[in-house]
């Protein structure tokens, strides 16, 4: 028996026992006649004493050569500390040694394996190992572990079935580039690794399964940001004999349950909001309602005056920064060297100080008098005391900028707490999405979506106004979750991929599996995936999901500790025949 307590488990309670523990020497302080070390484990630390005068020579003389991280066991006597810990749950007692066997020297590590560590974000991805040891790292994955545990009871008492989907397959779109995986057995052909289970959890459906989940990794090859990982999770979901409703009411139980469960927190129930609406009072499709600061346009009251800038642009739009009156003219400028910043693109920012007074300020007071900017005030919502900062130019991006303002400014003056929660649904996307680069339609969600029956007849004459039986759930300005109901006749599955520019063979050469299961009856379905990173990473009061998954990419999608993506051999390029490289010599 390694250990017969964790370091996390004794007590007062079990003073005067006889003890094994094991861990790793996390702190050692050689006090001459005594040695102190903090033993730590995954359940916590136990302080261990070796005294001269009670603990044997042989043993003292071993514990001294004792370094960070080196792997030990002890056995012991409890004891009652003299000098108390209160931060510790077992900070009333030590362990007086009286055996000591190193299981494994360590050599020194990197950086330091405590709360707060000396090291940068680059050493402690390529230790990731010992990162884990360090309680924020440890505790995000148990925290992890909590909420995937939670979901699989919850879905599994609500009937939902566990299945399996294959990772080597064809593509799947849902609008990212896919892995790649060559087949040796299949010269010059290929797998592509899912961007999520899509296709083989409508086949379930058609295969009556009725009501499916998995927590599924999913592959997308696309940008990384800190909500984006090449490699993610998805809680994955499909029921057959439901309509829009029912999906909504179920995942937002199992939301709801969450909330309760992991951050005793209530939340009524879910607010709903069109994409229209939330596109037009946050300028984004996933809003944080956690803070109001919504959009006021301006058009009506802003495009009567001389002001070139403003008359010229299709959207004029403003919001309140509460408190933001008292902004210097240095912190002002600042903000308009922000919105200014390429990542943003504004070309310039207006503003206008609400005074406690009542009177106004603003940065185009040539044009406008107290009255126009009155009404200014009145269609932001803005106080006495507040900044109202407009924009303006095309509508879609005026919106995109204002939006990214808001979060930041938001950000700034602390309205995002993380320990809020504000979900929301949004709900009737758009089923198509204009793409600039190559000039057509996309599917906004993905090509199984269904459009709503009532603008069906929308699709030949302006298929950008079609909506679609889609929704996302959205928490604290994070989309965590999307869905749709899904096309199962085959005639308007057609009619789909006809409108995203698919001939009917590249349709077949893609689809034909999809569209040949839906032959034999398939049953009206719809589902919805959550992404779990970003689901545990906002429950866990934070938005970066690298955090709570234990072996990460960085920003350039590379696994530093293990050093992938890498070059292979040539030989095993050729036995995959793909073009080996040329040798450097
Ligand atoms: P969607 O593409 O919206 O839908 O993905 C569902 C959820 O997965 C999360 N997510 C990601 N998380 C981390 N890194 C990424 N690169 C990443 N991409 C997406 C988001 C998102 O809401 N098959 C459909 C679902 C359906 O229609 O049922 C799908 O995959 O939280």
């Amino acid at each position: 028996m390694y250990r017969s307590h964790t370091n996390g488990e004794l007590r007062m309670e079990n003073a005067g026992q006889e003890v094994t523990l094991a861990g790793w020497v996390q702190k050692s302080r050689d006090k001459r006649f005594m040695i102190w070390v903090d033993l730590r484990d995954r359940y916590g630390i136990t302080q261990l004493i070796f005294d001269e005068e009670r603990t044997e020579a042989s043993v003292i003389e071993k514990a001294k050569t004792l370094g960070r991280e080196f792997v030990i066991q002890v056995k012991g006597t409890v004891i009652e500390r003299e000098a108390k810990n209160k931060n510790i749950p077992t900070g009333d007692i030590e362990l007086l040694v009286h055996e000591l066997e190193i299981l494994n020297e360590a050599s020194l590590p990197p950086f330091t394996i405590e709360d707060e560590t000396d090291g940068g974000e680059d050493i402690r991805m390529k230790y990731r190992y010992l990162d884990i040891r360090r309680n924020p790292v440890k505790n995000n994955l148990i925290f992890r572990h909590k909420v995937t545990q939670e979901v699989r009871n919850y879905l599994s008492n609500q009937d939902f079935i566990e299945v399996e989907t294959p990772y080597l397959i064809k593509s799947t779109p849902e609008g990212a580039r896919d892995f790649i995986v060559p087949s040796r057995m299949n010269q010059g052909e290929f797998y592509a690794l899912p961007q999520s289970p899509q296709t083989f959890k409508q086949l379930l459906m058609v295969g009556g399964m009725d009501k499916y989940f998995q927590i599924v990794k999913c592959f997308r090859d696309e940008d990384l940001r800190a909500d984006r990982q090449p490699e993610f999770t998805q809680i994955d979901c499909e029921l057959a004999f439901i309509e829009q409703e029912d999906i909504l009411r179920i995942f937002e139980g199992m939301t709801r349950h969450l909330l309760e469960k992991i951050n005793n927190v209530k939340v009524g129930s879910f607010p709903r909001m069109t994409f229209e609406h939330a596109m037009k009072t946050y300028g984004n499709d996933k809003p944080d309602i956690r803070f109001g600061m919504e959009f006021g346009e301006l058009n009506a009251v802003a495009q009567h005056k001389e002001f070139k800038v403003f008359n010229s642009a299709e959207l004029v739009v403003g919001i309140a920064v509460p408190g933001g009156a008292s902004y210097t003219r240095k912190e002002i400028d600042k903000l308009i060297d922000w919105v200014k910043r390429p990542q943003v693109g504004a070309l310039g920012m207006v503003y206008v100080k609400c005074n406690e007074d009542g009177s106004y300020k603003s940065s185009v007071d040539k044009f406008y008098d107290q009255e126009d900017l009155a009404a200014w005030a009145e269609a932001t919502g803005a106080k006495a005391g507040d900044l109202i900062c407009v924009l303006s130019g095309p509508a879609n991006k005026t919106r995109a900028q204002l939006s990214a303002l808001r979060m930041e400014l938001a950000e700034r003056l602390g309205l995002r707490k993380s320990d809020e929660f504000a979900p929301l649904w949004v709900v009737d996307f758009p089923l198509l999405e204009w793409d600039e680069d190559t000039e057509r339609y996309h599917a906004m969600h993905h090509p199984f979506t269904s459009p709503k029956t009532e603008d069906i007849a929308l699709l030949d004459s302006e298929p950008g106004k079609v909506r679609a039986n889609a929704y996302d759930l959205v928490l604290n300005g994070n989309e965590i979750g999307g869905g749709s109901i899904r096309i199962h006749d085959k005639e308007v599955q057609a009619l789909m991929f006809k409108h995203l520019g698919f001939s009917e063979e590249e349709a077949k050469e893609q689809f034909g599996f999809l569209m040949n299961a839906f032959e034999y009856g398939a049953p009206p379905h719809g589902g919805l995936a959550f992404g779990l990173d970003r689901l545990v990473a906002i429950l866990g009061g934070q938005e970066t999901i690298r955090d709570f998954i234990a072996f990460p990419k960085n920003n350039s999608g590379r696994d530093v500790m293990i050093n992938a993506p890498a070059a292979v051999a040539n030989e095993v390029l050729e036995e995959l025949s793909i073009a080996s490289k040329p040798s450097e010599d």
